[in-house]
């Protein structure tokens, strides 16, 4: 080999641009290949949309000259190593490989022998002997563990986190041979502080589909809890606080308006759409957690118009000012946020929505809400509002002072008489 490594990332998106990033800053040539232009011409021309990478860290690799946003699969052209970070939706419940396919077969076209192809997508297990090994393999003419190493390496950033980002969290690694485990661990041994090696592909799979159904059921978990404890007059924030004391055997979540984002709402369902398909039978658990969390937008509906009842309010013409649309905190990503729903079933009580988020683009949310800015007079204007996500933007002292009424979904606004938690 001569010059430095070249490593194709495809898809430069929340898990592809900090791995481009980062693989830039250990030394490597990096092609980030993307189909979408807009995306690409704004990180040619510095802009980054990804919140954990910031423009000057963009600018920086840009500058190094071995950075090359790019849309054109003929820049792959010669590549060592290639990691595919493309999207694994659900369509109609069911898991949508399409971009993995996409990005397989570009690849393909594009292999020689010694080359190594490491998926990172989160997919259900067998994806990676099944389905991108034949693709690369029927394109290229080379077998995967014999002509090119192959593995599959899931990714676990979580946006947005100030102490855990790529480089600090373990990194699990697998290969479709030992050859190819060595090969897959020697590249990420350069990108991260500690990889974590397993026996093959199909447990690197389930390893990632463990993690966020574990969190799915224990998220669901709480958030039934909530309903329950409500009801029975007990307050629930407390008892989880005070169980997370127990310093073994117990790990403490709270409760929420419900799941979003790329991972919690559809993860855990490529693991029971593998094992319908494998076994014919049902992964209860998956199932049930679903069901809890996709009623708790819902269950924030109903809280919020019986508090509108109760207030005197009448919800055909009240208005309320939601603080936070996207999925999470300090993050403008409103992929499956659970705010839209909660907008859209209040809207449908005859409510006026307000939606307040400085970091979700206004252009995102539906017609049925306005969007507005987190103000003491907007605040003083609505009947009631709803915290919906706690962004360290807002200022909980002043929600609490301008007002009248508050349903706060997160626990994180001090106790007052017009306050409420879920
Ligand atoms: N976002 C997270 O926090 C996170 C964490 C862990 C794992 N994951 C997983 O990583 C994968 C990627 O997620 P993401 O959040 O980075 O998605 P993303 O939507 O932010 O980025 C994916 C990018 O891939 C591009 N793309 C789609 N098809 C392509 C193709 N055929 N060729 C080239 N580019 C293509 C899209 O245009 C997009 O820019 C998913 O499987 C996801 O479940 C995401």
């Amino acid at each position: 080999m001569t010059g430095p490594e070249h490593l194709v990332v495809v898809g430069q998106g929340y898990v592809g641009l900090p791995l481009a990033m980062r693989a830039v800053a250990v030394g490597m040539r990096v092609t980030g290949i993307d189909l979408d232009a807009q995306r690409i011409a704004g990180l040619a021309a510095g802009t980054s949309h990804v919140e954990d990478i910031t423009d000057d860290e963009l600018a920086a690799a840009l500058a190094t000259g071995r950075y090359l946003p790019t849309t054109d699969p003929a820049d792959v052209a010669g590549f060592d190593v290639a990691v595919i970070s493309v999207p694994t939706p659900l369509a109609d419940g069911v898991p949508d490989l399409g971009a993995v396919e996409a990005a397989s077969a570009m690849l393909a076209s594009h292999m020689r022998p010694g080359v190594c192809v490491v998926l990172e997508s989160t997919t259900y297990p067998g994806t990676t002997t099944e389905l991108v090994a034949p693709i690369l393999e029927e394109a290229s003419g080379l077998v995967a563990g014999v002509d090119f190493d192959l593995g599959y390496s899931p990714e676990r950033i979580d946006p947005g986190n100030p102490t855990h980002g790529l480089v600090e969290t373990p990194k699990v690694v697998s290969g479709v041979t030992p050859a190819s485990l060595d090969r897959v661990q020697g590249f990420y041994d350069r990108i991260v502080d500690e990889t974590v090696p397993v026996a093959d592909t199909g447990t690197a799979e389930l390893t990632k589909l463990l993690e966020n159904t574990f969190r799915h059921v224990n998220i669901a978990l709480v958030n039934e809890l909530a309903v329950f404890a409500n009801e029975l007059g007990i307050d629930v924030w407390a008892a989880v606080d005070a169980a997370a004391t127990k310093p073994f055997g117990f790990m403490p979540f709270r409760p929420g308006p419900g799941v979003g984002g790329h991972c919690l709402p559809i993860d855990p369902s490529y693991l029971s759409w593998k094992v319908k398909r494998s076994t014919g039978r049902d992964f209860r658990f998956v199932e049930l957690a679903n069901e809890v969390n996709e009623q708790m937008p819902r269950y924030v509906v109903d809280r919020a118009l019986a508090r509108l009842e109760r207030d005197g309010v009448p919800a055909a013409g009240a208005t309320v000012a939601l603080l936070g649309m996207s999925y999470k905190r300090n993050t403008g990503d409103a992929r499956e946020t659970p705010s839209i729903p909660i907008a859209e079933g209040l809207a449908g009580a005859g409510v006026r929505v307000l939606a307040c988020d400085p970091h979700v683009d206004p252009a995102s949310l539906p017609a049925t809400v306005e969007p507005a800015t987190c103000t003491p007079d907007v605040l003083a204007s609505a009947d009631l509002v709803v915290l919906l996500v706690d962004h360290d933007a807002f200022d909980a002292a002043e929600i609490v002072r301008h007002a009248r009424a508050v349903l706060d979904t997160r626990r994180w606004l001090p106790e007052a008489p017009s306050v409420e938690a879920l």
